[in-house]
């Protein structure tokens, strides 16, 4: 069954006008590492720590800015955020669509509360905690094209045409600010769309941004980059490798600062979140540094929409499964700008490496299967085929060795439409990147409550390649990423983590 909304009565969990406040027993573990009788030996000791949660629950006018608005992902974003608040439906071939945000974590998707009268009963995710409505959102941004956002919404080629010229009115005075293009870090075949740019040394293109980004007439704003993939910058000593040495190669113009960076740099000085859609290294050292010194959160990076989740989920299940994974093997061809983008050598090579660390921590856990050190075969390929336009073709080959030397194939095709994969996930991280600023905690030894690691470990299940903190192990697969967003949001209104167990039926 399925409820629309529920309340948390318990001692435990407290509702005041402006806040949620929760306290709860994390059960964990501690490892210990000894020399027993001369053989070292591993103990694991239970243990449970307090913590208390404090959740904002004034929910803000929130503005959202991506960089790179008027490309395939913001426009479908845009649109789809408009057909849903203005409750469009449109003819296709088969039916009347009516607007949705389905394969929209926050929106679409729901968790159990409990079970009643033997049957589980289900909420909306969003229901957990005060979340920003996405029709609720101001949407504005940066490009490196003037396009408005309902011709933007044309070129993407994404939308049915029917639905298209019904947004097209709420769309046409949708323009985006210049934006800030260096020809070096995209590909040569970008050149023709860039008609918008902000001029000026980098430090002044920095200071552009940060005038655009003061003057939203709203209460919050995050910042998302989902434009197109960055080359990797160089890092290195004296030039990003520590905030300092970034500052001072900003003050000299230096070649080697991305404009993703400049961007990230400008919401890091306002405190505004930044997230990364993309796979370049826009967060160089000096950056997360001053990110962590200013408690500004930055997150990503790379969107996680298609062959890569489809690949957190495969692996995850062989490899929890006993079965051994020894070639992984995945195509892709696509044909929208992104795709072209991708086409010179080195804007690829940010996307090889963004897809290729996928697999390691599960391979890393079961060392039944994999010798330390050890990694089955991956390779990547992805080639620009224009016809297929925003319908990206994923096709992956999976070689595993099953019981006593056997071996077990998987292939897999999938038709990842691209930006209509990829726009609920925008959506998911700005709206959780809102939602984790308002959150605080503390655990018993500590004496003030503080906000989460400014590096945003909990946006995990939208990303490729996640970000985390240094000295902070890296997760990947999609099960656990998902379970801890849930978790950390159920303990913040006093509700148990979901541990599968169902005892009340057993
Ligand atoms: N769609 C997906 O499923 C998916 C998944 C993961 C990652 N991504 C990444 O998201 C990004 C966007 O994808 P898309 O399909 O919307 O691409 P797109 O090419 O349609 O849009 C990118 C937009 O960014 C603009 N742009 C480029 N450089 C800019 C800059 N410095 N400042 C401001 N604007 C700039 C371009 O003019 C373009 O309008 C790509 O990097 C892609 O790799 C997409």
């Amino acid at each position: 069954m399925f409820i629309e909304s529920f309340k948390v009565e318990s001692p435990n969990v407290k509702y005041t006008e402006n806040e949620i406040h929760s306290v709860y027993d994390y059960q964990t573990t501690e490892l210990v590492h000894e020399s027993k009788n001369g053989a070292y030996q591993w103990t694991v000791k239970p243990k449970t720590v307090k913590y208390e949660f404090k959740t904002d629950t004034h929910v803000p006018k929130l503005g959202v800015m991506l960089v790179g608005w008027g490309g395939n992902n913001g426009s479908t974003l845009t649109a789809g955020v408009i057909a849903n608040r203005e409750g469009i439906s449109w003819a296709t071939k088969e039916k009347v669509q009516q607007a949705n945000y389905f394969g929209s974590l926050t929106q679409a998707s729901s968790i159990r509360v409990g079970s009643f009268n033997g049957e589980e009963i289900y909420a909306p995710f969003k229901s957990l905690l005060p979340m920003v409505n996405p029709e609720e959102i101001v949407f504005g941004g940066w490009d490196i094209s003037d396009m408005n956002l309902a011709d933007a919404m044309g070129r993407a080629k994404v939308l049915d045409i029917d639905l298209q010229k019904q947004l097209r009115p709420f769309m046409e005075h949708m323009v985006p600010l210049p934006g800030i293009y260096d020809p070096d870090f995209i590909a040569a075949n970008q050149g023709s769309r860039a008609n918008h740019l902000i001029k000026g040394t980098k430090k002044e293109q920095l200071e552009q941004v940060i005038k655009d980004i003061r003057e939203n007439k709203v209460d919050k704003v995050v910042v998302l980059w989902t434009a197109n993939t960055e080359r990797y910058s160089n890092v290195a000593a004296g030039l990003n490798d520590t905030t300092e040495n970034l500052m001072s190669s900003l003050d000299k113009n230096e070649a080697e600062i991305s404009p993703s960076t400049l961007y990230a740099i400008a919401c890091v000085l306002e405190n505004v979140p930044f997230i990364n859609g993309s796979p370049q290294n826009t967060f160089v050292p000096g950056l997360i540094e001053l990110a962590i010194k200013r408690n500004s959160l930055i997150g990503g990076d790379d969107f996680k929409s298609g062959q890569t989740k489809m690949k957190s989920v495969l692996v995850d299940f062989l490899v929890g499964a006993g079965i051994k994974p020894t070639s992984i093997v995945s195509y892709n061809h696509l044909g929208n700008n992104d795709g072209m983008n991708l086409s010179a050598p080195q804007t690829f090579r940010s996307k090889e490496i963004s897809k290729s660390n996928v697999v390691d921590d599960m391979v890393a856990s079961n060392g039944i299967l994999f010798e330390s050190g050890e990694h089955p075969d991956h390779v990547v390929v992805i080639k620009y085929v224009p016809y297929v336009g925003d319908s990206k073709r994923a096709m992956d080959e999976y070689t595993s060795e099953i019981f006593m030397g056997g071996k077990n194939t998987i292939v897999m095709h999938n038709t990842c439409e691209d930006s209509l994969l990829a726009a609920p996930i925008i959506l998911d991280l700005v709206l959780l990147a809102e939602l984790t600023t308002r959150i605080e905690f503390k655990a018993e030894n500590e004496g003030k409550f503080h906000s989460f690691h400014p590096v945003a470990t909990l946006l995990s299940y939208l990303s490729k390649a996640p970000l985390v903190p240094p000295g902070t192990p890296v997760v990947n697969a999609l099960s656990k990423q998902r379970a801890m967003l849930e978790n950390i949001l159920r303990a913040c209104v006093g509700l148990a983590p979901e541990n599968n167990m169902i005892l009340e039926y057993k």
